[in-house]
């Protein structure tokens, strides 16, 4: 038997039919798919958007999501926190020194691919690590996300020039062995990286719940992306990863994840103390 529920019944959640109707128009209007994000961080960035585009609430944003495609860039940067630092992690950035690079020496040709690059504080990092080890002129890098605008902030690659002094310790302690200054040029209170850095990288919108494979590499970072996706969508974003990858390739991801939860994908712990992984097996597409 159906239950008929009066209009102003307490149990009817709005807000959640709200974000399903937004997550709707988002699908079908743009074919941006948010269906698989944890729902709570979610809610709280499409709120933040409602108050930055001055609406009184989440139906009214859906409204001007709609009719406003100019402004669908902004609506995706508000959702995609693209928050990150140069050498986040030391720790990690030197294991990537110290296990991976042997493994990418190998290889007359490298190819990376940094997935969910946000502002490209992790490319510039990477790619002076891998120019100190001489590998650089090699490596071809694909730095991608799901944010156009983040895109254009990486490939401007221009920081407040605090950024920079207040990462010349990481810089170190990832085994950095010159001088951060070395790389880029200051100006007022702005640092502009050397254009020599991303020589090599190719940026490009890449979204990972909805794009497939497009390249074969030795490395993959993936690293504080899948903290906003659900089980399935980090099943997804796995299996790509897994696909994308060289026999014995390397998968990197964020300090604060871990891959227990999928005791079934094709990946093995290079370091059981850091978040670097190895490809068990070739995988084919499902
Ligand atoms: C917190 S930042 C991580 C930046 C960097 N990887 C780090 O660890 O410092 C998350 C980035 O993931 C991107 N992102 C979120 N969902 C995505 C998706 N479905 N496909 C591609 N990128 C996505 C966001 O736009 C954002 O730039």
């Amino acid at each position: 038997m159906a239950v008929q529920m009066t209009p102003d019944d307490a149990s009817v959640d709005l807000e959640e039919i709200e974000i399903d109707l937004f997550i709707e128009a988002m699908l079908r209007r743009y074919g941006y798919d948010f269906r698989d994000y944890g729902r709570a961080s979610l809610t709280r960035r499409v709120l933040n958007l409602t108050r930055r585009f001055g609406v009184r609430n989440i139906s009214e944003l859906t409204a001007q999501v709609l009719h406003t495609p100019q402004r669908l860039e902004e609506v995706i940067s508000g959702l995609s926190v693209p928050v990150s630092e140069f050498f986040r992690d030391p720790l990690t950035f030197r294991a990537l020194k110290t296990q991976v690079f042997p493994f990418l020496a190998s290889f007359p040709q490298i190819t990376i691919w940094q997935a969910g690059c946000a502002h490209g504080e992790e490319v510039y990092s990477l790619a002076i690590l891998l120019t100190e080890a001489g590998l650089y002129p090699r490596c071809r890098i694909f730095a991608t996300d799901m944010s156009q605008q983040a895109l254009v902030e990486a490939r401007k690659g221009i920081v407040p020039l605090g950024d920079i002094r207040q990462a010349s310790s990481r810089y170190l302690e990832s085994g950095g062995g010159r001088s951060l200054s070395q790389y880029f040029h200051a100006r007022y209170d702005l640092a502009k990286f050397d254009e020599k850095l991303i020589e090599n990288v190719t940026f490009a919108r890449h979204n990972l719940a909805t794009d497939g494979v497009f390249c074969e590499a030795h490395l993959v970072l993936c690293r504080n992306v899948m903290i906003y996706f659900n089980d399935q969508l980090q099943r997804r974003a796995l299996q790509l990863f897994a696909e994308t990858l060289v026999r014995s390739g390397f998968l990197c991801i964020g300090d604060r994840e871990n891959l227990h939860v999928h005791a079934d994908v094709p990946f093995e712990h290079a370091d059981k103390t850091l978040p670097i992984y190895r490809l068990r097996r070739a995988v084919d597409a499902p």
